[in-house]
Formats: structure tokens, sequence, C-alpha cells
């Protein structure tokens, strides 16, 4: 499989093309320290053979913050040097930390805009990045991610809501692109040429009048233009729409592109990959081969190669679903791909984050803060009973229920077959019973459940059920 070759960047090597982007994962305690549960969420996708692990998000500054990675001084340099020594030891995957700058924003509802920024700070912003860039090089990183993305400093510059009226202003597509040009020179500077520098950037802000990826094609070509070494894509997470709650400083994904962002389970599967495939046709045309990473709701391992095949990426991202099981890369080389835990997109982490909560996944066992590790001796889940899933369809709704299937069950995928389609699976439940509310009278479907352990072996298919709920007599 082309997703399983390894890939060059400048001077490292991808063992694959399997990314896990930035997450972050609110494990550190608000020192911003590295932390051995930190270390061990970043060694377990080691473990799984991701190829290249973005540490999350990682402040440049020692702007206060919730829990939140730091390089902002050199005190920090030792825990990010364990965290690089330990993933190293496990694995050959690359690592390196996505490096940010916020402005403040407070519980009140007031936020620091980019507009008032003085000169100096923005110069002191740039030396920021600098110095956080070469402290990852210190410590071992094989690169360093700049996070352009989503809500935060260098995303605010590039926006087309970027208000200012100097140089850095947001009236021509130069002036929002001169503090990144800065940074990027600043950075290189500090590391040198051999060491990787990627860039995360929004393909389109998803907010009114923000910018799409008509604009977001040329942006990566500047970035192209100053040796960026790889694009990797986002959408959204804006301040702009972001919903406010009383009391608790804005989170930047609670708006409609919050949820672009991170799309949720009623999104359709890879809802962005056309935007990576338009950004890397765009950099290729114009004479760089730049790798450009894709990611949102990919999970499917054919599904995955056919975006590499086909030219639309030259990466293939996996955020919540690596958080699921990092273990994918491996079960899909080993040929496991049918012991995959599949991430249902329930954003169950996304809201954990909002709530500086530790970022957990929703299938695994309940308290668990790391993804479960196989147990020698386990076997997978099997029925007691030939017929032990039952449904019926009533006032819109298909109720299943079933019988709890043996041996240690995490869950029950629910697979559906509507009209003639391959199933899918429509959700996962930890209880013995599933309401599927979005079901259309007059369409035959049909129902089987699967019982997964924690670490994702599957029982048998249960028994199907067929059904066609009634069209609704409307007089
Ligand atoms: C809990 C959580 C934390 C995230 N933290 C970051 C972050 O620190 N930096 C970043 O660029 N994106 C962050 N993201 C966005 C993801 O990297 C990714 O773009 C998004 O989840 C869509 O990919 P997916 O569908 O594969 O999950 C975060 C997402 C989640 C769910």
């Amino acid at each position: 499989m082309m997703l399983l070759e390894p890939m060059g960047i400048n001077a490292m090597t991808l063992p694959n093309r399997v990314v896990v982007p930035a997450m972050v994962t609110r494990l550190s305690g608000e020192d911003g320290f590295v932390n051995d549960a930190v270390m061990e969420r970043y060694v377990r996708y080691a473990e799984g053979q991701v190829g290249l692990i973005v540490v999350e998000a990682t402040a440049v500054h020692t702007a206060r913050s919730g829990p939140l990675l730091r390089l902002g001084e050199r005190r920090f340099i030792p825990g990010h040097r364990e965290l690089v020594r330990r993933v190293k030891a496990v694995s050959d995957s690359a690592i390196v930390p996505q490096i940010i700058h916020f402005l403040k924003i407070a519980r009140s509802g007031w936020r620091q805009t980019i507009e008032t920024l003085e000169t100096a700070e923005i110069d002191a912003i740039v030396e920021a990045f600098g110095q956080a860039a070469a402290r990852a090089r210190e410590a071992g990183y094989d690169g360093v991610e700049l996070h352009s993305a989503h809500a935060y400093t260098l995303s605010s510059f590039l926006s087309r809501l970027n208000r200012r009226r100097d140089e850095y202003g947001g009236r021509t597509l130069e002036g929002r692109l001169r503090l990144f040009g800065r940074v990027m020179a600043r950075v290189r500077e500090r590391v040198g040429s051999d060491f990787p520098v990627g860039v995360r950037f929004l393909a389109d802000e998803a907010v009114k009048e923000g910018h799409t990826v008509e604009e977001a094609k040329w942006i990566a070509l500047r970035f192209a233009q100053l040796g960026v070494d790889y694009i990797s894509l986002s959408v959204g997470g804006k301040f702009e729409d972001a919903v406010r709650r009383e009391g608790h400083p804005v989170y930047p994904y609670t708006g409609y592109s919050g949820d672009r962002c991170m799309p949720g389970a009623w999104y359709p599967d890879q809802p962005h990959a056309h935007y990576a495939a338009e950004v890397k046709a765009h950099l290729n045309a114009h004479g760089y081969t730049v790798p450009v990473v894709s990611v949102g709701k990919i999970n499917d391992p054919e599904a995955a190669e056919a975006l590499l095949r086909e030219g639309k990426a030259d990466l293939i991202g996996m955020a919540r679903q690596l958080l699921t099981d990092p273990e994918w890369p491996r079960k899909v080389r080993e040929g496991r791909g049918g012991e995959i835990v599949r991430c249902i997109y329930c954003n169950v982490c996304k809201k954990l984050d909002e709530n500086f909560k530790q970022v957990t996944c929703f299938l695994w066992p309940s308290k668990a803060i790391q993804a479960p590790r196989a147990r020698p001796g386990d076997e997978a889940p099997a029925w007691e009973e030939q017929d032990s899933l039952r449904g019926r369809a009533t006032d819109g709704t298909v109720k299943l229920s079933w019988s709890p299937a043996l041996g240690e069950v995490a869950g029950y995928d629910i697979y559906r077959v509507d009209g003639l389609g391959q199933p899918s699976i429509v959700e996962a439940v930890k209880v013995n019973r599933f309401n599927d509310r979005s079901v259309l009278g007059g369409v035959k479907y049909a129902y089987h459940i699967k019982a997964f352990d924690s670490v994702g072996r599957t029982s048998p298919p249960s028994n199907t059920v067929r059904l066609e709920p009634a069209i609704p007599d409307l007089g």
C-alpha cells in the first residue's frame, strides 16, 4: 500500500504516510511541563506505528492558559527531550511539536485581537517562534510545525478578517502573509535549512467573509516559496462565530466553523478531502512538490489509500481516529483492519478539550486516560444466542435491542444497510439498545451488530433484522 510506504521530508524520514495531527490532550498541568501521561499518549502512537506524530499545540510564549504544553523557556526542554527519547525507543516514527502563539482571552468574554498589537509586540512574536523552534531542535525533535490555523495569532493575521491597516494589514494578501513570512525566516535562521519546518493553516476559514480554498491555494504557494517542508490543512475553528458561555473563556470550536473543524457524526466521510486535492494540484502546477496533509473524518484504510493513489494528498491525517485506536497503522499493516476500533465522531473528545478536562475517547473503558492495551489470553466477544438482535419500527424510529455478547465487551457497532447500499456503521454504543431516529418511511433497512472488545476484536455479525418503516399517514 502507498499508505505504508516511507516518505522523506527534508532531513526526516517518515516510515509511512499516516500522520496524527496535533491534538491537545489536556494531560499536562497548567505549568505546561511534559508529564508521564503526556508521554504515554505519544508513545502509544509510536507503538501503533504512526508515520508522523505531531505533538499537541505547544506555546511559544509564557502567557497564562489552561493545561497546555510549553516551549517558551529553556526549562521546558528536558521534558520534551524525554518525550522524544521514549518515542524513539519504541519506533521509527518521526515526531515534531506544533508550536503556537495565542492572544489573551478572559472569562468575561473580552479577547485581545491582532488589531491592537504594537510593532514591538509583533517583533516579540517573531522572536518567540524562532526561539521555541530552536528549543524543539535542541530537545531532539525531527522538525517543527508552525500553527497558523484556527483562532490563533498567525491565523488571525492570515485571515480575510484581518482589519489592521499597516503593512501587516488585511487590505492585501501580501499584508496578511507578512507576519508568517517573518516568522518563517526567523525560524529558519534559528534551526537551519536541514530541520523540517511544517505549517498548519486553514484551507477554508468557514466563517462569513473568511477566506476559502480559492485564496488558500495562493497562501500555500507562498508557504512553498518560503521553503516550508510540509503543509497540513485544517478548516474553521474561529472565534468569530464561537458561541459564548457565561463565565467561560470563549472556545473557538463552538460555532459552525468549529463543526467544520472537527466534523461530527452527521457529516459525510472525508468532507474536506477536496481541499487537499485542490491545494496540492495548485502547488504541483506551479512546480512545487511540498507534501500536503489531508485531514477530516478519514478513517477507512481503503479510502485513505485511494486519496494517495489518486494524487489528492501526500499524507493522511487522522486525529480523532488515532485517539480512539492508536494501533490503526499497525493493524492495517498486519492485515487486521477489521480489528480497528472505529471512531464514531461523537466529539466527546472535543467537549473534554473545551472544558479543559483530560482528552479521552468515549469508546475507551470508562475512566481510562489512555487507549486500552490488549491483554494476553483475551478472546474476541461471541454471541450466546442465534437471534440476539431484535428490532421494530415505530413512530419514525427503529428500536433495536439485543442480549449481551459473551466476553470482554467494550461496545457494539450498529451496521445498517439502507436501500441497496453496503453496510456502514451508523453508531457505536456501550449499552444493549439503540434507537435509530434517522430512518425514512418506505425504505427497506437491514441491521446487524457486532460486539467489540476494548482493543477492537469483534464478534461475528449478529443475526440480521430487516425492517421497512411505514410512510406516516398525514391525514
Ligand atoms: C480534542 C481535540 C484537540 C485538538 N487540538 C488541536 C491542536 O492542538 N492543534 C491543531 O492544529 N488542531 C487540533 N485539533 C484538530 C485536529 O487536529 C483535526 O484537524 C480535526 O480533529 C479533524 O480531523 P479528524 O477528523 O481526523 O479528527 C484538535 C481536535 C480535537 C478533537
